[in-house]
């Protein structure tokens, strides 16, 4: 398979990047600062510009996104759009490319996390993108043409990124094996729509 990483060099997309690498996949791994496939994904042209000089792809799997971490007491209005413009738009913008340029049957699997649905101090601005991409998927996911699949998943704090022994959103963090897992699910499976979460 030919799979594009986006994130590649972060937490879970590194993880996700070697470990299909490992299992013989064509792998391409892209990010802001990469020298071979650099992109932007709250750039649009940007995200264009990086499938332009790919081979056509059977996966795409997004790693990527932020959102302000502030108290409710201090989110202005242009707090919020940060996460908007990252993780949520970048996303919904990298389905309306991603869409044109993979193949038959072939699958994008973006990213939200347990703050869709789990409180945590200090990230109303990320549980608000998070919630909106996991609506966006359900819906958009059935006017994907030519069988392409559309998925989502949302993996609760990692262990290494947040100590194992503390509770965030009320969930002690998971190991990031588990994570990769439901990205390999995502890809092989044949079912679109669907919130792939484990915390
Ligand atoms: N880590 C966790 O515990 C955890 C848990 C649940 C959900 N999540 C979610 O999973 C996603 C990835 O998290 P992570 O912890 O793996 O992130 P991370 O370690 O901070 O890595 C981010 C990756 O994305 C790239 N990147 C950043 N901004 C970009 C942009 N605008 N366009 C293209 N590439 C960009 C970075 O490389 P460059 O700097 O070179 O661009 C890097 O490869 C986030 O949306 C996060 O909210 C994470």
């Amino acid at each position: 398979m030919k799979i594009l990483v986006i994130g590649a060099t972060g937490t879970i997309g590194k993880a996700v990047y070697d470990s299909l690498i490992k299992e013989g996949e064509e792998v391409y791994g892209a990010h802001r600062n990469s020298t071979d496939y650099p992109v932007d994904i709250t750039d649009s042209l940007s995200i264009e510009n990086l499938f332009k000089k790919l081979p056509k792809l059977n996966a795409v799997i997004n790693a990527v996104g932020t959102a302000t971490w502030k108290p409710f007491s201090e989110l202005k209005e242009e707090d919020y759009y940060v996460g908007i413009k990252s993780k949520l738009m970048g996303q919904v913008n990298l389905v309306h490319v991603a869409q044109n340029y993979i193949s038959d049957n072939g699958s994008i699997t973006l990213t939200t996390g347990i703050l869709a649905e789990h409180y945590e101090p200090n990230a109303v601005g990320l549980s608000l993108v998070n919630g909106a991409i996991q609506s966006f998927v359900m819906a958009a996911s059935n006017e994907l043409q030519r069988r392409i699949k559309l998925n989502v998943v949302a993996p609760g704090a990692i262990i290494g990124d947040f100590p194992k022994d503390k509770k965030f959103a009320d969930h002690f963090p998971i190991p990031i094996e588990e994570v990769i897992k439901l990205y390999k699910e995502s890809i092989h499976k044949s079912d679109t729509g669907q919130v792939l979460k484990k915390y």
